[in-house]
């Protein structure tokens, strides 16, 4: 049986928890990936950028990198008149080196913010603190980052704006021009970078997602509709593996919209939280691969998806862990490697998924 027969057969069965591949007799996900004209990649913490091991696994498997925390205003803007680079370079350096691209994460969000934050913003002189931010940080990195993530998260209907936008402190202090303020910034300070819109729960087929869904493609018509310089459209893909499994028309017509506008698409955080899941491993492993492969199958249908990364790449260095605990107090198993860095089901779903895409 060819290895991709017995490694479906295996996924069918439930049986790949135990199935033993060697490194060398694998081929990369990058590779996978690179044959389908695809970037695959997950984000890095500085912790796990020191260690030889994980390097050389990311070294082996990625094409792309987006560093978990070290490009966000609380670690590169540390205080008002200092920028600090030395985590994000040392992720750049090794990308080099692995011939990894790297994303940018983020330049304008309401979280992790710096300690100087609060005190120092006033509504007038917010617009002109975010454009400084963005100038400097993308300036500095101009012509050595894949994508930005320029404005992250801006919108949250709950918070009952007619149009969508969360009560951020950008907002708040701003107004909601400070997301085209920030998107023209961006394209200045670093021209090649393809400047993306990154936000989350934009895949289920509930009613809130598809309120999300509707005010975040209204969102970014409008900013088409005004030659504001976006030209991605990032889904985080934080997943949550339950017993009825995902219904996609809605995100299907969420895709098609996002393609008319002529937007690319990257799946830029994908993970799966298995906390209403049993606590058997095997059992637990196999229903999130079958929750990343019912995703990425239907996501890379369309040929604007260019490139997939998990939030993290090995389960004991999720952020579930601390923001989503289970409640059997075992820790949560969603990324595509274990902790001795052993590719997991998710794993070969993922590769399994991408070599099924059609050709773009
Ligand atoms: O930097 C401090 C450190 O000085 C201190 O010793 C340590 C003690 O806990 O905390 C450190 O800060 C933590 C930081 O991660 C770095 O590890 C923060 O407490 C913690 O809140 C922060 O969490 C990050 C979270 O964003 C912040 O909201 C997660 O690691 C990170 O995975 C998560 O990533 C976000 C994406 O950026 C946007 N999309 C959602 C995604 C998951 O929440």
């Amino acid at each position: 049986m060819h290895r991709r027969d017995f490694t479906t057969h295996l996924l069918r069965a439930g049986a790949l928890a135990a199935l033993p591949l060697p490194a060398a007799e694998r081929q990369p996900l990058r590779d996978v990936a690179n044959a389908r004209h695809l970037l695959a990649g997950a984000a890095v913490s500085y912790r796990e950028l020191q260690r030889e091991d994980c390097r050389a696994l990311l070294a082996r498997e990625a094409s792309i990198l987006v560093s978990e925390n070290d490009m966000k205003w609380q670690s590169i803007h540390p205080a008002p008149d200092r920028y600090d680079y030395t985590r994000a370079d040392a992720l750049l350096a090794f990308a080099k080196t692995s011939n990894a691209k790297v994303r940018g994460h983020n330049l304008c969000w309401h979280q992790q913010l710096p300690r100087w934050f609060p005190s120092t913003a006033t509504s007038g002189n917010a617009g002109e603190l975010l454009r400084a931010h963005i100038a400097e940080v993308a300036g500095h990195y101009a012509g050595r980052i894949h994508s930005w993530d320029v404005v992250n998260e801006a919108v949250f209907v709950e918070d009952g704006r007619s149009d969508g936008l969360r009560k951020s402190p950008w907002l708040e202090l701003a107004g909601p021009s400070y997301i085209d303020l920030a998107f023209t910034t961006a394209a200045k300070a670093d021209p090649q970078a393809i400047l993306t819109y990154n936000d989350y729960d934009l895949e289920q087929d509930t009613e809130a997602h598809e309120a999300k869904r509707r005010a975040v493609l209204a969102l970014l018509k409008g900013l088409r509709a005004r030659n504001v310089p976006v030209q991605a459209l990032g889904i985080q893909s934080h997943l949550v593996a339950s017993t009825s499994p995902y219904q996609w028309s809605g995100f299907h017509r969420f895709l098609d919209g996002a393609e008319k506008l002529g937007l690319t698409i990257f799946i830029t955080e994908l993970d799966v939280d298995d906390t209403a899941l049993p606590a058997d491993i095997a059992d637990r492993d196999r229903q999130v691969a079958a929750c990343y492969q019912d995703f990425l199958s239907n996501a890379l249908k369309h040929h604007n998806l260019q490139a997939i990364l998990t939030w993290g790449f090995t389960d004991p260095d999720t952020w579930l862990n601390h923001f989503h605990p289970r409640k059997d107090g075992t820790p949560q198993r969603p990324l595509p490697f274990d902790g001795q860095l052993q590719p997991k089901p998710a794993y070969f779903a993922m590769e399994q998924s991408i070599e099924a895409a059609p050709r773009r």
